[in-house]
């Protein structure tokens, strides 16, 4: 399937309830770099709940057979015998989260196509990566909060701000704000051009509101995407009320926006990755520090249910 243009700008109008999920078995349509780093991966399904940017899907990276423990040979003095190879090799048991990246209505009555971002990293990613069109796949979703865009005012500037893999939360987000007619600035950084996970067809939009931050210079501005920002933010005059940030990106990135933010009174939402293990608060593996009003102060929230959208004056940073 080929990305035309505005393809990726969503068009079912969701705004979704918060208990809503389910698992699905969806059917692979597209499956295709979009970088040097990155995949996209679109998948067709049928009657998805309402879903809103920023929540993500629960994949089962592998194939019920290959999921299943394998045999580990024993030596006679009662070694297991797991050379690297077979370390390496073994399949994605536990399910892996992803952002959705996007999410538009099939021609078909109530199948739509989920779209995601993903970048190769280990045994979950690799597997996704081997799949061909029509193969299935088994989510569970949409998992997670989303972000809040029920306090944007009809002239406030979203102020989107995403680094690397990151960036994949904000396409949804972008795409659903700009068909709602807000408007947005999308700052987009990478350390280079070819591990920018943007498609061509955004990249070549030039109604599309994004600014291109690259630190080895090779596309828009040089530098990272927070210099960008603030090279920006510097040559404008507004009011803290008249914008609202939402990033996400690694966390160092994320933390020094929302400090940035704070400092300057603007709201800001961050989406917060922790590993998970379950994605819906049963295993406890994700927690995360939050501020509270009355002693001790803080309390733990679970990144899964409870975010992985948090108002960035609520988060304590993991080394602050
Ligand atoms: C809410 C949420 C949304 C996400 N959205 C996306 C997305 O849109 N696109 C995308 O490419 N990835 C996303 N991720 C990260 C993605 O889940 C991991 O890259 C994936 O689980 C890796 O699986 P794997 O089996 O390929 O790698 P593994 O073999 O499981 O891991 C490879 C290495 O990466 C580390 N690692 C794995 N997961 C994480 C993590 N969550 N945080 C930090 N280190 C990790 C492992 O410790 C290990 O060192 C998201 C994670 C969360 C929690
Ligand atoms: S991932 Fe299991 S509780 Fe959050």
């Amino acid at each position: 399937m080929k990305i035309t243009d505005r393809d990726y700008l969503t068009k079912d109008n969701f705004s979704a309830p918060e208990s809503k999920r389910g698992i699905f078995t969806a059917r692979v349509v597209a499956n295709e770099p979009i970088c040097k780093e990155h995949n996209r991966l679109a998948l067709k399904v049928d009657s998805f709940p309402a879903s809103k940017p920023g929540q993500f899907i629960n994949i089962l990276c592998s194939t019920s057979e290959s999921s299943y423990p394998r045999v580990i040979e024993q030596a006679d003095e009662g070694q297991l015998i797991m050379d690297k190879a077979n370390v390496l090799a073994a399949p994605a048991l536990l399910r892996r989260p992803f952002s959705l990246a996007g999410r538009r209505k099939d021609n078909q009555g109530a199948q739509s196509v989920l779209e995601i971002i993903y970048r190769i990293i280990g045994s979950g990613t690799r597997w996704l990566s081997q799949l061909g069109e029509g193969e299935q796949v088994n989510i569970i979703g949409p998992l997670g909060n989303g972000f809040r865009t029920d306090f944007l005012q009809s002239e406030t500037l979203a102020v989107l701000i995403g680094g690397g893999t990151g960036i994949a939360p904000l396409m949804y987000l972008a795409s659903e704000l700009m068909l709602k007619g807000q408007r947005i600035k999308f700052f987009v950084g990478a350390a280079s051009k070819d591990i920018l996970p943007i498609s061509k067809a955004i990249l070549e939009d030039k109604q599309f509101p994004i600014i291109i931050a690259a630190e080895d210079g090779s596309a828009g501005f040089k530098g990272t995407v927070l210099q960008a920002w603030e090279d920006w933010l510097g040559r404008q005059s507004l009011s803290p009320s008249g914008i609202v940030v939402y990033t996400c990106g690694p966390e160092v990135m994320m933390r020094e926006v929302a400090q940035r933010c704070i400092a300057m009174g603007v709201r800001c939402q961050v989406s917060l990755e922790r590993i998970m293990a379950c994605g819906m608060g049963i295993c406890q593996g994700c927690a995360v520090k939050v501020r509270t009003e009355t002693p001790p102060y803080w309390q733990y929230k679970l990144t899964c249910t409870d975010g992985p959208i948090f108002d960035a004056d609520e988060v304590i940073w993991q080394d602050g």
